[in-house]
């Protein structure tokens, strides 16, 4: 039933992005153009995959860890010459080939295996997809004789005005036999409005060398948009990102605004989790169920537990414990590890640094390159000082510590389990156990300082005083 091979064409510059990258590497949802394409071909079945690189092969490659087969198109001269270079490796095989282009990434395997079902179902010797748009600028229009038999494809640059008018289009998605294709190959030739070969003459070619051409017509448009410019790209975009997450609500995720969340393709989340809006969630970021996410939160490389809340925050490759609150407006930066039940308050960041279960963070404190106990209080403005200005070095803070706010813990620097450290404090040895540290000035009370030097301010206060003072 399947096609046994598949062409991907990516050897363009894509000049219409305006780019210092080739078109198909730009990334949709957190995948670039071209590895949509690829896991379409591969959903549908195939698995002999030749991918055509020419602008920037090296980069285009680097996106592809797919085991595909690269050829290279030395030269862009278009999609037709693009196919040719494929030639040796599909030459002498049997059976059907589907040529698709690098910048269709909302192609779905449904419709490619529906191109090859027809195209194995009628015998035809090539069959292509077509579809009606409104707006088809741009497009390869259908051309049809008066009994409605396709005969060929003319390019939006090179059709009349009379041509133009026709809504039917070339989405660019093939199946051929491959002897067939190869032998239409040979028939191209470069004489239009781009000088290029164009694979859509091939077409015609097939139908001259006494082929049968079958077309298989969609509604669903979104699909078989092509990517050439910005705009285009943001609309792919948005399609892909609404696909996702209608995956996910499917999958028993609440959503209160999809439409203001991004979420990239490899994200995972629990059921009865809810995602508050303009939310992010980013690369290999696992939720677990029943968490509340969002408003406003950015998620990168995360792995979050069960009953986890994290509110206006950002956490970039971090771990998250169950039943922990995180925010609002924390920031946890790569390496944090925060346990069970812990609580992650407003204004704090974490980096590099385990956070044991029951700990709370309240409030306006840095946490870095620590390791801090299970069940230790950290008091607002606490701050690890982790950096001399060359090196990084460590805190360690042992279990139900007590830290008192606004202490500096000057690394390195251990504060051993079940201690108390005062209010105020600037720690730069270590604390044993069971001990409370005090490490700050004791307190000095001049008496009427503020009487003798004519410092009062309180308006009712001064009259009272006059004498004092003129005395
Ligand atoms: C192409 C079709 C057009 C169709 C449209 C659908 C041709 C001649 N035209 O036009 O009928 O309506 O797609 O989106 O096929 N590429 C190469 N080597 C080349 C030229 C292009 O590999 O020498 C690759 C590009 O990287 C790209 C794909 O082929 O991924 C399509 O090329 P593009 O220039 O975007 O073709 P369109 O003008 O969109
Ligand atoms: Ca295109």
């Amino acid at each position: 039933m399947e096609a046994q091979y598949a062409v991907i064409l990516a050897a363009g510059a894509g000049t219409r992005m305006k780019s210092d990258r080739a078109k198909v590497t730009h990334e949709l949802c957190g995948k670039p153009m071209i590895n949509w394409v690829i896991d379409a071909v591969k959903n549908s079945g195939i698995e002999n995959i030749i991918v055509v690189t020419g602008y920037q092969e090296e980069q285009v490659k680097a996106c592809i860890k797919e085991n595909v087969e690269f050829v290279s198109q030395k030269e862009q001269l278009g999609t037709g010459h693009a196919v040719m270079q494929a030639r040796t490796l599909l030459q002498g095989k049997k059976g059907s080939c589907l040529i698709l282009y690098g910048d269709t990434p909302l192609i779905t395997s449904r419709t490619l295996k529906q191109i090859i079902h027809e195209h194995k179902e009628n015998r035809n010797s090539m069959t292509v997809l077509t579809a009606f748009f409104d707006n088809p600028a741009g497009y390869g229009r259908i051309l049809r004789d008066p009994s409605g038999n396709v005969t060929g494809i003319v390019e939006h640059r090179d059709a009349t005005s009379e041509q133009l008018q026709i809504k039917e289009v070339n989405p660019g998605f093939y199946c051929f036999d491959i002897d067939c294709l190869l032998k239409s190959l040979d028939g191209l030739s470069n004489q239009n409005n781009q000088n290029e070969y164009y694979l859509t003459d091939t077409l015609s070619i097939v139908l001259k060398n006494g082929g049968k051409v079958g077309t298989t017509t969609l509604n669903c448009t979104d699909e078989m948009m092509g990517i050439n410019d910005r705009v285009q790209l943001a609309w792919a975009q948005k399609v892909l990102n609404r696909r996702i997450i209608e995956d996910h609500m499917r999958n028993g995720v609440t959503f209160l605004n999809p439409d203001s969340c991004i979420v990239e393709y490899n994200v995972e989340i629990g059921r009865d989790t809810v995602i508050y809006p303009s939310t992010i969630l980013e690369g290999n970021t696992k939720i677990g169920r029943n968490c509340t996410i969002g408003p406003n939160s950015k998620i990168t490389d995360t792995i979050i537990g069960n009953y986890v809340t994290v509110l206006n925050s950002v956490t970039i490759e971090s771990t998250i414990g169950d039943k922990t609150n995180v925010g609002p407006f924390a920031y946890l930066r790569p390496g944090s590890q925060i346990g069970k039940n812990v609580k992650i308050g407003d204004f704090v960041e974490v980096k590099k640094s385990v956070i044991g279960d029951d700990t709370k963070v309240s409030h306006l404190t840095y946490i870095g390159d620590a390791e801090i106990g299970e069940n230790v209080n950290v008091g607002c403005g606490v701050v690890t000082v982790n950096y001399d200005g060359q090196k990084k070095h460590k805190t360690i803070v042992g279990d139900n510590s007590f830290i008192g706010c606004n202490v500096n813990l000057v690394a390195p620097v251990e504060v051993k389990a079940d201690s108390f450290i005062a209010a105020g404090s600037t720690i730069t040895e270590e604390v044993p156990e069971y001990s409370l540290a005090i490490a700050r000035c004791r307190q000095t009370i001049i008496k009427d300082w503020v009487i003798r030097k004519g410092r009062l301010r309180g308006k009712n206060l001064r009259s009272n005083f006059t004498e004092v003072v003129i005395k």
